[in-house]
């Protein structure tokens, strides 16, 4: 800080922090089990309406041991950020698990809800979990939202519950992946129409996940912008408007949309219309490597290559 101001004095330093890799592998896997998923649910689409049936075996296959692989890991992955969190930001970490009062045995929330007039966490709970997973001991003191003035405190139920429903939604995950796994190894996989129709359906559950983890991440570091240094109130720029930025945000929310829309129509096209009936052009590009290799070869079997 040079009079009041943050300057930056090693760039690599503030890119490559403490939390930066288990931030990185914790998202990287979220975004590898939601390419997972979709291909699972594609799969099991063309697999319900026997279309396709070779190919679809083999992606739900893979999406299968990918999917049970990188969900299995994201509890690890993200135990390694929740150790950052309570390590840098313990009032985050105070909010997700509604903990106000400064102490040991802290206990672990599985499902419930915070009451804040009692000032704690109500519902199901793992007796000293919070501090047998922060601190590998039931003594580990766990800082609670009372060490700060409640002007400092994020929005603690909305917190809590986003933070839970991460993790919810996340053993969901592991659960539909070990259940395909045991259907694959009874050989009754493709037969299993329910668990096909389950397959579909958790699409976007991943996609929900990684909403949540967001919204614990981003609600949790309320009221500040740099935790103990500069508040999101005061770090509202003094040049530029509500409504100009009122207007941003609508330019981007009705692009998005648009965007979002556009995206839904291609992807259902091709989804709709399958590997094997693409054009041999757009297959060959859907395989690029395999477009080189058969350069110089009539439609027909260049078509029957990049099958
Ligand atoms: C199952 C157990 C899980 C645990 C213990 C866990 C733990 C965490 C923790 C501690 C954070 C960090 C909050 C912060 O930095 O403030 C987080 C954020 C996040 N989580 Fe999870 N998570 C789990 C499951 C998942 C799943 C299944 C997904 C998605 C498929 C996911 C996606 C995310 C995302 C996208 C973030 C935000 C990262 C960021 O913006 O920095 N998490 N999670």
């Amino acid at each position: 800080m040079v009079n009041g101001r943050a300057v930056l004095t090693d760039f690599w330093a503030a890119l490559f922090t403490r939390s930066f890799l288990p931030t990185l592998a914790h998202t990287l896997g979220a975004t590898v089990v939601a390419g997972a998923f979709f291909t699972a649910g594609v799969s099991a689409y063309y697999l319900l309406r026997s279309r396709h049936v070779d190919f679809a075996k083999h992606a739900i296959r893979l999406a299968l041991v990918l999917g049970f692989l990188f969900s299995a890991a994201m509890p690890l992955l993200g135990h390694l950020q929740a150790l950052e969190v309570a390590r840098d930001q313990p009032i985050k970490m105070a909010a997700m698990e509604g903990v106000y009062q400064t102490g040991s045995h802290k206990a672990l929330s599985i499902i419930g809800y915070v009451d804040q007039n009692a000032q704690k966490p109500v519902g199901l709970k793992l007796p000293d979990g919070l501090s047998l997973i922060l601190g590998l001991s039931p003594n580990r003191v766990i800082t609670g939202l009372d060490s700060v003035p409640p002007s400092d405190r994020p929005p603690v139920q909305i917190v809590f519950q986003t933070w839970h429903l991460m993790i919810g939604v996340g053993i969901i995950l592991v659960l539909i992946m070990i259940v395909g796994l045991y259907l694959w190894w009874r050989k009754i996989l493709e037969r299993s129409r329910w668990y096909l129709r389950v397959l579909q359906l958790a699409i976007p559950l991943p996609m929900v996940a990684t909403t949540l983890g967001w919204m614990t991440t981003e609600i949790g570091r309320q009221p500040w912008v740099v935790e103990g240094q500069l508040r999101t109130s005061d770090a509202v720029s003094s040049t530029v408007s509500v409504g100009q930025v009122g207007t941003t945000l609508g330019v981007f929310v009705v692009l998005y949309a648009v965007l979002f829309l556009f995206w839904l129509a291609v992807v259902r096209r091709i989804v709709r219309r399958g590997p094997e009936e693409m054009p041999a052009t757009e297959q060959a590009e859907a395989v690029d490597g395999v477009l080189i290799a058969t350069a110089g070869h009539g439609p027909g079997e260049r078509r029957k290559e990049s099958s």
